[in-house]
């Protein structure tokens, strides 16, 4: 689905240039739950962004789904990007929509009819466990429902491939544990292929099939990891049976 192969990226500054990837080549497998973990700064962001074609890179090649990108039309380009969907730390919902208009909006954009995108967000509002908010504004959630919110609207567009940023870094530790149950039982129910960048080893051991380790901008590490069934993070586990 996804081959890099000699991967770099710098970012011209006023007086310098800034190194963000050096020489990454890696290839992520269709259906797998693939991590990155490391250090801020060491190009994380950057390199999801790439995967998104977001942004460019300077040297390389990047074929997704049997594409060169450097080859891609504008119009191919967009037709591919239907297929991927995007979270983030800050969930993104937009404070003037309604949860039911912020779920939909991706069809909308599609030029989905309403009636159709108000039953296909309705669906998924109740699959992240949160129809009862449909009507509300974003403003009135907590972080864990506003992130569930975002990955209904992430998954309306039945996407094959799933970039999550840092999904989990603005919420508690129990509520980042209900997320990332979400995220597994979304990867079961819809079978999409997940790139998810952290900084939590626990959440990608969680998570993740194989992982790249970045370190000074470079591949440090890649490779398979035992996944854990569950986690622990009541604040009751801290004194365990003495509670
Ligand atoms: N648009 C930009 N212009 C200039 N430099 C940039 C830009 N985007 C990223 N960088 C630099 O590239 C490097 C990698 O940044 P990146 O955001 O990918 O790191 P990260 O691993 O995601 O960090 P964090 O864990 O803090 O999110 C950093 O040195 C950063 O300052
Ligand atoms: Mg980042």
């Amino acid at each position: 689905m996804i081959k890099l192969e000699h991967i770099s990226k710098s970012f011209k500054t006023k007086n310098n240039s800034v190194c963000a990837l050096d020489d990454i080549s890696l290839e992520i497998h269709d259906g797998e739950i693939f991590g990155i973990i490391g250090k801020s700064g060491v190009g994380k962001s950057t390199l999801l962004k790439i995967l998104s074609l977001s942004i460019m890179y300077d040297t390389g090649t990047y074929t997704l789904m049997d594409i060169d990108v450097k080859t891609l039309t504008h119009k191919d380009k967009v037709k591919l990007l239907q297929n991927t969907s995007f979270i983030y730390q800050n969930f993104s919902l937009l404070y003037n929509l309604n949860v039911l208009d912020n779920v939909s909006l991706p069809l909308k954009l599609r030029g989905v009819d309403k009636l159709t995108r108000h039953q296909k967000a309705r669906e998924m509002l109740a699959f992240v466990g949160l129809d009862s908010k449909a009507l509300d504004y974003p403003i009135t959630l907590s972080g864990g429902e506003a992130q569930r919110i975002s990955i209904a609207r992430a998954l309306i567009t039945d996407p094959k491939l799933l970039f999550l940023d840092e999904p989990t870094s603005a919420l508690d530790e129990e509520t980042a544990y209900d997320i990332l149950k979400l995220i597994r039982k979304l990867h079961e129910t819809f079978k999409p292929t997940i790139v998810f960048v952290s900084h939590q080893i626990q959440s990608i051991k969680y998570l993740c099939d194989r992982v790249m380790m970045l370190g000074d901008n470079k591949i440090k590490h890649i490779g398979k990891i035992d996944k854990l069934s569950t986690l622990s993070t009541t604040y009751d586990a801290i004194w365990g049976d003495r509670l």
